[in-house]
């Protein structure tokens, strides 16, 4: 009951105004962390890794991790491969039992970004019990692999993103709508929540058929949050804040203790900050008690 892909908890979440918290994670301390958050507030979650961290712990050693802890819990958990520019990569992670696969190719023409998604979409749904997500226009800043300058980074066109999706036959869709992968550099980002509404209106306006992720989920404002989980938001994505509070947590314990030598205690403190930060995304996203 655990082992979800992300389309069957994020159509929920859709239909119950919602969102499910999607966690990037480098390391078990921190995967461990997430699943007890969740745990602890009965919510759906996706446990997410970029490409780098996927390829030094292994692919089959995440997946193994993964299937025990989901298997153990009393909530459903996917495991999502985030942001993979190669599609042959996309294909590994799908048959190593990733039960999500981000195919990122939002920077090639929309004819390419459109060949390369449906040929991870096919291969997916061949396999089965896997969804896959695409994303039209381009996320600002830095995400693992993948950078993005402010000045090159693009909108959606609402269009567009129906015929992307149609096309494609993408699970969920990620449209680039002005929010940004790294820390804002002001304190009111640009976002464009009409065109959020619009995509979601055009696609799911007579029921949930594409839920829609949101990308750069740390340092949102919550009155932002608020407005992206109406305009159909279903999938927030969040990694920088957990990195931060993986170094920070672990700089902090570290300069304080300085001749300790325990390596439990280290992880410790920052299973417990963790646990901190994903339990608010997910009381902020509503999705506490939805599991
Ligand atoms: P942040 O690093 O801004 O939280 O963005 C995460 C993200 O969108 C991963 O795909």
């Amino acid at each position: 009951m655990s082992i979800v892909n992300a389309k069957e908890i994020m159509v929920k979440a859709a239909e119950g105004k919602y969102a499910v918290g999607a966690f990037n994670i480098t390391n078990l301390i921190q995967m461990e962390a997430v699943v007890q958050a969740a745990v602890e507030k009965n919510a759906p979650v996706i446990i997410q890794t970029s490409v780098k961290p996927s390829k030094f712990l292994g692919r089959e050693v995440l997946v193994a991790i993964y299937r025990t802890l989901a298997e153990a819990a009393p909530i459903p958990i996917c495991l999502h491969l985030d942001h993979s520019t190669d599609v042959e990569y996309c294909k590994r992670c799908a048959d190593a039992g990733y039960t999500n696969i981000m195919i990122d190719a939002s920077k090639l023409p929309f004819e390419e970004n459109i060949r390369q998604t449906k040929e991870v979409v096919d291969y997916c749904h061949a396999i089965g019990g896997i969804s896959v997500e695409g994303e039209l226009g381009t996320v600002g800043g830095v995400e693992d692999q993948v950078k993005v300058a402010e000045d090159e980074a693009q909108l959606a066109n609402p269009a567009q993103a129906v015929e992307f999706c149609e096309r494609t036959g993408v699970d969920i869709f990620a449209p680039a709508i002005g929010t940004a992968h790294g820390v804002y550099k002001t304190k009111n980002p640009k976002v464009d929540f009409e065109r959020m509404g619009t995509i979601n209106q055009l696609l799911n306006g007579d029921g949930v058929r594409t839920p829609l992720v949101v990308h750069g989920g740390t340092g949102l404002p919550e009155d932002y949050i608020v407005k992206l989980l109406a305009s159909g938001g279903a999938k927030f994505n969040v990694s920088t804040e957990l990195k931060h509070t993986l170094i920070d947590t672990t700089f902090e314990y570290v300069s304080a203790k300085r001749d300790e030598y325990d390596p439990g205690k280290i992880d410790e403190a920052v299973n417990k900050a963790i646990r901190g930060v994903v339990g608010h995304w997910i009381d902020m996203l509503g999705s506490a008690g939805k599991a």
